[in-house]
């Protein structure tokens, strides 16, 4: 295999722009600057890619809107992950023909994911008639043509085309948030073919992007005053196995770890399948690398573990989480849940909760199956009622809830760094505490005293908790 990533080749980079220029010029004649609006669904990922896009906008001479009214593009980035997602998708694409009635000139798309799937694509043609151009992730790389053909033919463009192990986009420079915490996809798709997940067949295959081109836009971010990264993959610990040993992810780590500045970085999602004692050490020794993993174990069952083609066992799950604490005894643990994966019984259940019981993660992300089409899960034989699983899903809740809370009263009294954001604290409760931060280990913080400390590590003494945040106020000595 390559020792470089594929990217999409200069010729064909020299191209899209030359589309871009176009599409520019189309809106010059127009006489202003046209704007986008932007909307995202979905995980991280999905939000990474937004940021790309509207980069590509930028670069065709787009301005952003918050307001749909003042857009002459919208566009929608889907999520497949599951039904819900998609159900809510279809409700915003329906209230697009109100957009639409109300400037006929507007361009309207839909991306991603959920794009990428033909029947997708099949009933936005058929039923959606306002929809102007459905694009795939593979297709990406050509939005500028794809939009340049939308406007000069004035027809509708469907592009789902493109190699699921296509090429990946370099040179575009993200227009991301403004604040202090960015992402950095460091990879795209997946090869696990776990057997509930639409990932891989939307996503294509595992790619990496090479160390330094990683590094320089980590470089670029420090300088621009991001103190929060979050590096992204679908599983990043199998990052550099398409680069020929190259890098590996802790390699990677260590890496950023001596870009200088102050930052702390963490990453999302870690596969337990491929995560080695190696990665703990690291992130042990590296002190710019959280001490926080996001680990999805999807269920505590061996057999379902084995019918979700995990490749790991409770057991080994367990002493990864073992070793990981033996290393890093503050080490903050999130996780992943499905309840109800198709024959699940009430005591597979059951050691889904032992499960949560051992571990004590800090907080969880839960979901109930949802079938997704092409899937080898799809046609799994699914006997429990919608009900039985709801039943099951809110037990889960109750002693994860119980768990997040007495996890968080143990920071009562102590003192931790936090990194002060620019939110403001939005709940009516407790509302002397206006200000939201984050711990090393991403724990929402609610502080006091911290007004113009925006974007600023700072010490914090923990003054209360509840089940999803901590309330503390600046220590001493850190404020202006
Ligand atoms: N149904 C329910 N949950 C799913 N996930 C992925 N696919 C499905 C599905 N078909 C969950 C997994 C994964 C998270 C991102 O979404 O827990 O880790
Ligand atoms: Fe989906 Fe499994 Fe890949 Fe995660 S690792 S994206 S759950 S197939």
């Amino acid at each position: 295999m390559d020792r470089t990533s594929r990217v999409v080749s200069a010729e064909e980079m020299a191209r899209q722009r030359e589309f871009g220029a176009q599409v520019k010029a189309l809106y010059e004649r127009r006489g202003r600057v046209p704007m986008a609006y932007t909307q995202t669904f979905g995980c991280q990922q999905n939000e990474a890619d937004t940021e790309l896009i509207r980069g590509m906008l930028a670069e065709m001479g787009f301005g952003f809107c918050t307001d749909i009214d003042q857009a002459d593009i919208v566009i929608i980035n889907t999520c497949a992950i599951r039904e819900h997602a998609e159900d809510r998708v279809y409700g915003n694409v329906g209230e697009l023909s109100h957009a639409k009635k109300k400037n006929p000139a507007l361009v309207t798309v839909l991306c991603g994911c959920m794009a990428q799937q033909q029947h997708v694509a099949d009933r936005i043609k058929n039923s959606y008639p306002y929809v102007d151009i459905v694009f795939g992730t593979h297709a990406l790389p050509r939005f500028p043509q794809i939009l340049f053909e939308c406007l000069s033919r004035k027809k509708r463009v469907f592009d789902l085309e493109g190699d699921e192990k296509g090429a990946i986009l370099e040179g575009v420079t993200p227009v991301r948030k403004q604040g202090h915490r960015a992402w950095l996809s460091i990879m795209y798709g997946c090869n696990n073919f776990c057997s509930y997940c639409v990932v891989p067949y939307v996503r294509g295959r595992e790619r990496s992007r090479t160390p330094d081109v990683i590094l320089e836009e980590f470089r670029s971010l420090v300088a621009q005053g991001y103190k929060d990264i979050t590096l992204l993959g679908q599983n990043v610990n199998s990052y550099g196995s398409d680069l020929d040993g190259a890098c590996d992810f802790p390699t990677l780590l260590e890496m950023i770890n001596d870009v200088p500045g102050e930052f702390w970085v963490r990453f999302m999602t870690s596969h337990p399948k491929d995560a080695s004692t190696r990665l703990f050490d690291v992130m042990a020794k590296c002190e710019k690398v959280c001490a926080s993993i996001h680990l999805p174990v999807q269920a505590g069952s061996d057999r379902v573990l084995r019918e979700m083609n995990r490749r790991y066992t409770a057991e080994k799950y367990l002493s990864l989480v073992e070793y990981a604490r033996s290393v890093m005894p503050d080490i903050t643990m999130t996780s992943d849940i499905i309840v109800g994966f198709p024959g699940e019984t009430n005591e597979e259940f059951q050691e889904t909760v032992d499960l949560l019981e051992k571990v004590r993660f800090d907080s969880l992300f839960t979901f109930i199956f949802s079938p997704r089409r092409g899937t080898k899960a799809w046609d799994m034989p699914d006997p429990m009622s919608r009900e039985d699983k709801q039943k099951n899903f809110d037990r889960l809740l109750e002693v994860q809830n119980r768990i997040s809370k007495e996890k968080n009263d143990e920071y009562v009294g102590r003192r931790v760094r936090v990194l002060v954001g620019e939110e403001e604290n939005e709940k009516s409760y407790n509302n002397e505490y206006t200000k939201q931060s984050r711990t090393e280990g991403f724990k929402l913080v609610y502080l006091r005293g911290a007004e113009g400390l925006e974007g600023r590590f700072v010490d914090a003494i923990i003054e209360r908790s509840s089940t999803w945040a901590l309330f503390g106020s600046v220590a001493d000595g850190e404020s202006n």
